[in-house]
């Protein structure tokens, strides 16, 4: 049941981006925002009464900047890749197969490389959000970013086609005006994918030579740089894993795990640690105010970003005495 669906498109880069809700008032997810069109996002979110609590990129974009961090910067939302994608992009990674949920919606991360090395789509019921992977009557280059020709057969034939035929296709990218397929009309119509080999599919992706996107020289070295520096990090009152020992022996502190259930089942949380996922953070401070505003609270997440985002909630909630851990529970 997805009551609030709607596709955006930047017509500078003819890029698709997504927005996913299950109602009016409720908690909303971007897939593959452009940075230029984040005002247009943000209106709508407010028109709806929507709060955004994931933003998605398929992969690191070489024709766009991306506008995951505008969108973290002005909504406090978790930024997501996979976990392919460089650690300081985002502040949180999924792997293949794993759910990222918000209200009453579950997406699935496919891993689906090719097109870049951290390729990944994500299917929804009957919808598969497919980044530069299957794009309609095409499929995304492979001649860049670690791109592999091989590894985007298999993403296609041996992950996406197997969906079922009346699976609708969300692409990252249209150059032609069309804004939505389905996996049985690509596997007939599409004419990458009428091959019989892998290796023909390599030869015809091996001759497309295509010139570089014209934002590339600023796109990609902007797309990289997305998440919170260790510097940026280490001044909202970070602290590292020895001062949060030291701090920890006192009685009136509070450590706070902000992961996922998913990540903590990778990695178990810190002795002593309660867990308040980071997007329930601002409610929970908000309703627990008095029995937390003397305490000292010290936050952790999985690389620091979503930690150092639990210090600006707390301080403009006059919370005095935060601190968090600084590259985050990875990195110790
Ligand atoms: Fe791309």
């Amino acid at each position: 049941m997805v009551v609030i669906f709607r596709q955006f498109f930047d017509s500078v880069s003819s890029t698709y981006t997504y927005l996913i809700s299950s109602g009016k008032g409720r908690e909303a997810l971007i897939i593959d925002p452009v940075f230029e069109k984040t005002d247009q996002y943000i209106k709508l979110l407010n028109e709806l009464d929507l709060r955004l609590i994931k933003v998605i990129d398929t992969h690191i974009h070489a024709d766009h900047v991306s506008g995951i961090a505008e969108l973290r910067n002005r909504t406090k939302c978790i930024t997501i890749m996979g976990e392919q994608t460089p650690g300081d992009i985002v502040s949180m990674h999924v792997k293949d197969n794993e759910r990222i949920s918000i209200e009453k919606l579950n997406l699935t991360a496919l891993y689906t490389p090719g097109h870049t090395d951290d390729s990944y789509s994500f299917l929804m019921n009957d919808k598969v959000f497919t980044g530069d992977t299957l794009l309609i009557k095409g499929t995304g280059r492979t001649d860049f970013q670690n791109g592999n020709p091989y590894d985007q057969y298999n993403s296609l034939f041996e992950r996406l086609l197997k969906l079922p035929d009346e699976t609708y296709i969300y692409p990252a990218h249209d150059y032609k005006g069309e804004s939505v397929s389905t996996i049985g009309e690509e596997k007939k119509f599409n004419p990458r994918l009428q091959v019989s080999s892998a290796q023909e599919y390599a030869s015809i992706m091996n001759n497309l030579n295509l010139s570089n996107p014209k934002m590339m020289d600023v796109a990609l070295p902007t797309n990289k740089n997305q998440g919170f520096t260790i510097e940026k990090q280490k001044k909202l009152n970070g602290i590292s894993y020895n001062q949060l020992k030291k701090l920890s022996d006192s009685d009136d502190i509070v450590l706070i795990d902000l992961r996922e259930f998913n990540e903590i089942k990778t990695k178990s949380s810190l002795p002593n640690s309660i867990h308040i996922p980071y997007s329930n953070l601002q409610e929970h401070l908000i309703n627990k105010k008095n029995e937390l505003k003397n305490k000292k609270l010290i936050f952790y997440c999985a690389i620091g970003e979503r930690s150092a985002l639990a210090i600006q909630i707390s301080q403009a909630l006059q919370f005095k005495k935060t601190y968090h851990l600084v590259g985050g529970i990875n990195n110790i």
